[in-house]
């Protein structure tokens, strides 16, 4: 490669480097999301342009690979149903974590004399990478439905994984002290074997509803791995774009772990869900609901000057978004403020309620984070409930042996009047009752949520 090349390959790699760290940010915020990603597109595209230049490799396998992977991610991509995007992103970490652990692999077999640095970053590769692919097939397993969601615990299981580990780390010594020597083709393949094993322990003790969490922390592990992978082959924008991945992962999971008031060793080692879901209490919580029908919330509507929506998972279920937003738009033409309340775990996936608001083009200047609504939220006229339970249920905030006390919730119950959009009373996601239903301002409306949206967009058009 002469050295004006070298200077290229550089700079396209930074330009790419720039562009991915653009792209994340611009990530962050609802209206710059869709240029975030196509920002992020173009620096992947740039990356492998420049890596294709950079020569060296046989272009016939590149291709083949190419179309393979575009074939089968435009036909999952398209038919992936909205709900199910959680598992399609445990996929692609698994698929990302099984890549890093085959370059390593494949270094191994091609230079297994390695320098004591690059034996220690295919370690890592294989390590992180195995752990990050069979943990993500478990998470897409439970969350699929292809094997139980609840938690599967035994005695010793954590003593059993950190056995593992050892015995990994063990082998890792072992493969670095004599990389070439006679047994170390088995040493290396029982790293790579304990790695998978390893990954499944880990996962299996945790409860399906807990999975987007343990999604986000293997996709920062699939970053580790593509750093170490990065590593491997001396590969700049690989390194980068892996440590990115590692850090925004983690970061994501940091998130979630504060919006549910939990810790991240909660999550991981607690065995939350083993127990049936389902008014796992408070005890006592109960009282008198007021059920109302959509004409007389209508009436309480057409009098709002203010109106908070708070979609939760049941508006997913429902797939009630475009009866949302048409509801908001005829009461901003009746006059009313309208904004949506967005709680950071509403939903079953980061950003869930936001990627549906899109969906229904409502406008991102109308959305409001916690964080914002509730320092007003008394000023309220009316706050609309859509299938949200757990993220505004106030014993988060009244009832200290609650098992959700603590976490953050939109305090729905200090608007001046709260309609709530479900089928029954039962509780959520946390299995937690929830006496915003007994309210004296809370109107329940029973009912699927879209049903129960067009009953009311019906009573407008009536009138
Ligand atoms: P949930 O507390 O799970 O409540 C959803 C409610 O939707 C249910 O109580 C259900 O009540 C109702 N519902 C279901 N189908 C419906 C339909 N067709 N029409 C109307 N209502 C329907 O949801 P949430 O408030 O969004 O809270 C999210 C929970 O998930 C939190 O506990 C959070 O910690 C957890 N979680 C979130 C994430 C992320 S990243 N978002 C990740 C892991 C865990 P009925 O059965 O009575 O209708």
């Amino acid at each position: 490669m002469t050295s004006s090349m070298g200077i290229v390959i550089d700079i396209g790699y930074i330009a790419a480097s720039i562009l991915f760290i653009l792209g994340i940010k611009m990530l962050s915020k609802p209206g710059t999301a869709r240029q975030g990603n196509l920002v992020s597109a173009l620096g992947m595209f740039i990356a492998i342009v420049i890596t294709l230049l950079s020569g060296g490799m046989s272009f016939t396998w590149i291709i083949v690979g190419l179309i393979v992977g575009s074939i089968i991610g435009t036909i999952t991509a398209n038919t992936v149903p909205m709900t199910a995007m959680p598992e399609m992103v445990a996929l692609f970490n698994g698929f990302g974590g099984i890549a890093s652990l085959l370059v390593g692999w494949a270094e191994y077999n091609a230079r297994p004399e390695s320098p004591l640095f690059t034996l220690i970053a295919i370690f890592f590769a294989v390590l992180i990478g195995g752990v990050a692919f069979s943990g993500s097939m478990i998470a897409y397993a439970k969350l699929a439905e292809k094997m139980p969601g609840k938690p599967i615990l035994f005695k010793g299981q954590q003593i059993f994984n950190a056995l593992l580990l050892i015995a990994i780390v063990v082998c890792g010594i072992m493969y670095a002290i004599s990389p070439a020597g006679p047994s170390s083709y088995y040493v290396f393949i029982a790293i790579a074997v304990l790695s998978l094993i390893l990954g499944i322990m880990a996962v299996i003790p945790i409860g399906g509803a807990d999975m987007p969490v343990v999604i986000s922390l293997l996709n920062s592990y699939s970053g580790l791995a593509a750093c170490a992978a990065g590593f491997i082959i001396l590969n700049n924008v690989l390194i980068v774009s892996g440590a990115l991945v590692g850090a925004s992962g983690i970061i994501l999971t940091n998130i979630m772990c504060k919006a549910m008031n939990r810790s991240l060793g909660n999550v991981l080692f607690s065995g939350f869900g083993s127990s049936e879901g389902g008014g796992a209490g408070p005890v006592g919580v109960q009282g008198e609901a007021h059920p109302i029908s959509a004409e007389d919330a209508y009436y309480v509507l057409e009098a709002a000057g203010s109106v908070v929506f708070v979609p939760g998972y049941g508006m997913a279920v429902a797939q009630a978004q475009h009866a949302v937003r048409e509801l908001g738009e005829i009461l901003e033409n009746n006059g009313a403020e309208v904004r949506y309340a967005i709680h950071p775990v509403a939903g079953r996936m980061p950003g869930h309620m936001n990627v549906l608001l899109a969906e229904a083009n409502v406008p991102y200047e109308q959305l409001a984070e916690m964080d914002d609504i509730n320092p007003i939220i008394n000023t309220i006229d009316v706050c609309i409930v859509i299938g949200a339970n757990d993220v505004v249920n106030p014993a988060a905030r009244e009832i200290e042996s609650s098992p959700i006390y603590g976490m953050p919730i939109i305090n729905v119950d200090y608007a001046k009047t709260v309609m709530v959009l479900k089928r029954s009373l039962r509780p959520g996601f946390a299995g937690v009752d929830n006496p915003l239903f007994f309210k004296e301002n809370t109107r329940m409306l029973f009912g699927d949520a879209k049903a129960t949206l067009q009953g009311l967009i019906a009573e407008f058009k009536e009138s």
